[in-house]
C-alpha cells in the first residue's frame, strides 16, 4: 500500500491505474477504522482493481470544536489495517491539501433531506460533509464510491449530489454504492465514537439497536412502532430523535410504506452521540 499525503501524487497514482485499465473504487473515511469501514473496503475490492481509502477528519462537518478535537486519530494503526486488507492507496491529506486557500468550489446544497433529523441537530454538518466528499471525488475521480447505510441520510445526500452533478455535466459518471451496517455480537453498530464509551455505558449503547429491533416487530403503525422501540431503549440514553420515515425522502410516515420504512434513532450515551437505523417491513 502506498501512503500518500499529496493531491498531486494521488492524481498520478490514479491516472497510472486508469491507464492500466483498472477501475477505481473509493472509500472515504475519517479514520479510527473498525469493521464497518473494512467491510466497505471489501465491497470496493469485489468490483474494482484499484482501491483508494481516504482518512481526513473534516473540520467543516463538526459543530463544536471539542467534538472535532476529541475525534479519535489513529493513523498508524489504520495504515496497518489497510495494508493487511490489501488496499492500494491510503490518501491522508492535511487540510491545506484538501482546501487550498485559492480553491473555488461550487458548494453542494443539502436541500430538504439535509434539513431534517441529523441536519436539524447538527447545523452545517451536511453542507460540510458534502463539500469534502465532492472535493475528494474531484481528487480521486473514482468509478465507484462506497458508503455505509448506517449513515442513511449521508448516503441519500451523497447520491442526490452526485446525480445532480452528473446531470449538470460537472462530474463524470460514477456509482455511489450503499453497504450494509456492520454490528458487534450484541447488535451495536460499529462507530469510531464507540471507543469513547465507558465500560458502564456499553449496555446503554446496545439498547439503541435493541430498540430498533423491537420497533420492527411491533406492527405497521408508526405509533406502535415508536412505542415498542422506546420501551426497549435504556432510560439513561438521551434521545435526540426516534422516527419512522420514508427511506428516500426522510418524510415521517404514519404507516409502513409498501417498500418498508426506515426507523431512525439518534441518542446520547454519556457524552457520546450515536446514530443507527433499520429498514423495517421491506
Ligand atoms: P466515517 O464516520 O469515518 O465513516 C466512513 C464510512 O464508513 C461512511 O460511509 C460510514 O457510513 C461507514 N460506516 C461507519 N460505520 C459503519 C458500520 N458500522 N457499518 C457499515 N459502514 C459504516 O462518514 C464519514 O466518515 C464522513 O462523513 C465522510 C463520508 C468520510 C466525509 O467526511
Amino acid at each position: 500500500m502506498i501512503l500518500c499525503h499529496s493531491a498531486k501524487e494521488l492524481a498520478e497514482l490514479v491516472s497510472q491505474a486508469k491507464e492500466q485499465g483498472k477501475s477505481i473504487g473509493f472509500v472515504p473515511t475519517m479514520g479510527a477504522l473498525h469493521e464497518g469501514h473494512l467491510s466497505l473496503v471489501k465491497e470496493a475490492q469485489k468490483s474494482n482493481q484499484f482501491v483508494v481509502v481516504s482518512i481526513f477528519v473534516n473540520p467543516l462537518q463538526f459543530g463544536e470544536k471539542t467534538d472535532f478535537d476529541s475525534y479519535p486519530r489513529t493513523l498508524g494503526v489504520d495504515a496497518r489495517l489497510l495494508t493487511d486488507a490489501g488496499v492500494d492507496v491510503l490518501f491522508a491529506p492535511n487540510v491545506h491539501e484538501v482546501f487550498p486557500a485559492d480553491l473555488s468550489l461550487t458548494e453542494p446544497e443539502p436541500g430538504r433531506i439535509g434539513e431534517r433529523f441529523e441536519g436539524e441537530y447538527r447545523p452545517g454538518h451536511f453542507a460540510g460533509m458534502l463539500k469534502v466528499v465532492s472535493r475528494l471525488f474531484d481528487l480521486v475521480q473514482p468509478d465507484s464510491a462506497y458508503f455505509g447505510e448506517k449513515d442513511a441520510q449521508q448516503l441519500a445526500l451523497v447520491r442526490q449530489m452526485v446525480s445532480e452533478q452528473i446531470a449538470a455535466g460537472r462530474r463524470d459518471p460514477m456509482k455511489v454504492v450503499g453497504c450494509k451496517t456492520i454490528r458487534d455480537d450484541y447488535g451495536l453498530a460499529f462507530s469510531s465514537r464507540n471507543t469513547r464509551l465507558r465500560e458502564s455505558e456499553t449496555d446503554i449503547a446496545r439498547s439503541l439497536s435493541r430498540a430498533l429491533i423491537a420497533g420492527s416487530k411491533a406492527g405497521k403503525k408508526r405509533e406502535q412502532i415508536l412505542a415498542a422501540a422506546k420501551a426497549e431503549l435504556a432510560s439513561e440514553a438521551r434521545l435526540d430523535y426516534l422516527e419512522l420515515v420514508d427511506p428516500q425522502s426522510f418524510e415521517i410516515v404514519e404507516q409502513l410504506p409498501a417498500g418498508g420504512g426506515l426507523l431512525i434513532i439518534a441518542a446520547w450515551v454519556g457524552d457520546v452521540r450515536l446514530i443507527d437505523n433499520l429498514l423495517i417491513g421491506g
